[in-house]
């Protein structure tokens, strides 16, 4: 699909609310087709050109395996081999610190969001943190900032940690993707395992004592379930890193809790093991 918004050369009645000259008609017809490319996913400008959003990308996808072993509630299984992901998941061992592993991420052409997204969203909050939280994707806050978390549900889950103590300096927070999906679209599998590879090495330069995985995609990219969110929610797994297996939670996402609050009890409860683990720890 080739969204074309600029504004026609010599015709400015089409810079919107600009031009006394354009009809009521006119207006509406526009206005039509504005509220359509949004209710398609094309809410935000992100430059002058065209994008074919189904253009095949420059690089092929990759699709690695997370971790060097996936867990699934108890059952440890042995990756798939991946015959494209070699080239990715290779090359992101190489980082060796996180700000290289940013960049190479930066430098990645091999997920598509990449391509619709304003901006990469890597990481906040501290490279020294003892907790590490991973959400699903960026939302339309996050790709105007670069950062993740940091719209409504992001305001939500500062205040969680704020309930337990833990501030910006004390937690690293990022997603299962780096960029956002059109619309705030459930990232496709291929996305989530296109940058996998990056993911499981910043889980291993981070090297938390803990990782929380908020909500079902999280839950399920990192810890390889099928299970529903309700289900593995709350219960401590493991998750096998390079450097030593490590504790991990699943819980609540935030933009759940915000439509529904009365979760909100035994995402409590979730938080209250966080903070029991990190205080052990
Ligand atoms: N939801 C997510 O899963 N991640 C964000 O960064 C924002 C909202």
């Amino acid at each position: 699909m080739i969204l074309d918004c600029r504004v026609k050369p010599g015709n400015d009645k089409y810079a919107a609310g600009t031009n006394s000259s354009m009809t009521t008609s006119e207006r509406q017809a526009l206005q039509a087709l504005l509220a359509w490319y949004e209710a398609m996913g094309a809410d935000e400008a992100i430059g002058e050109a065209p994008l074919d959003c189904f253009a095949s990308v420059t690089q092929p996808l990759a699709a690695a395996p997370l971790a060097p072993e996936r867990m699934s509630l108890g059952t440890r299984v042995a990756p798939s081999p991946s015959p494209s992901g070699g080239a990715s998941a290779a090359r992101s061992s190489e980082a060796a610190t996180l700000a290289e592993l940013e960049a190479m991420v930066a430098g990645f052409d091999g997920c598509p969001l990449k391509r619709t997204a304003k901006s990469l969203c890597f990481a906040r909050g501290s490279e020294k943190a003892r907790i590490m939280l991973i959400g699903e994707a960026p939302g339309r806050d996050e790709d105007l900032q670069g950062k993740p978390f940091v719209g409504r549900a992001g305001q939500l889950l500062d205040r969680m940690l704020k309930a337990i103590g833990l501030d910006e300096g004390q937690v690293y927070i990022t997603n299962t993707v780096y960029w956002r999906p059109p619309g705030n679209r459930t990232p496709t599998p291929q996305e989530v395992e296109a940058c996998a590879p990056f993911l499981a090495r910043q889980i291993e330069l981070l090297s938390p004592k803990v990782l929380a995985l908020l909500g079902g995609a999280a839950a399920k990219s990192i810890l390889g379930s099928s299970e529903g969110i309700m289900r593995l929610r709350g219960k401590w797994l493991s998750y096998p890193c390079a450097t030593g297996d490590i504790s991990a939670l699943a819980t609540l996402h935030p933009a759940y809790l915000l439509r529904n609050p009365a979760a909100k009890r035994l995402a409590w409860r979730d938080l209250l093991a966080l903070k029991a683990a990190l205080d052990a720890s």
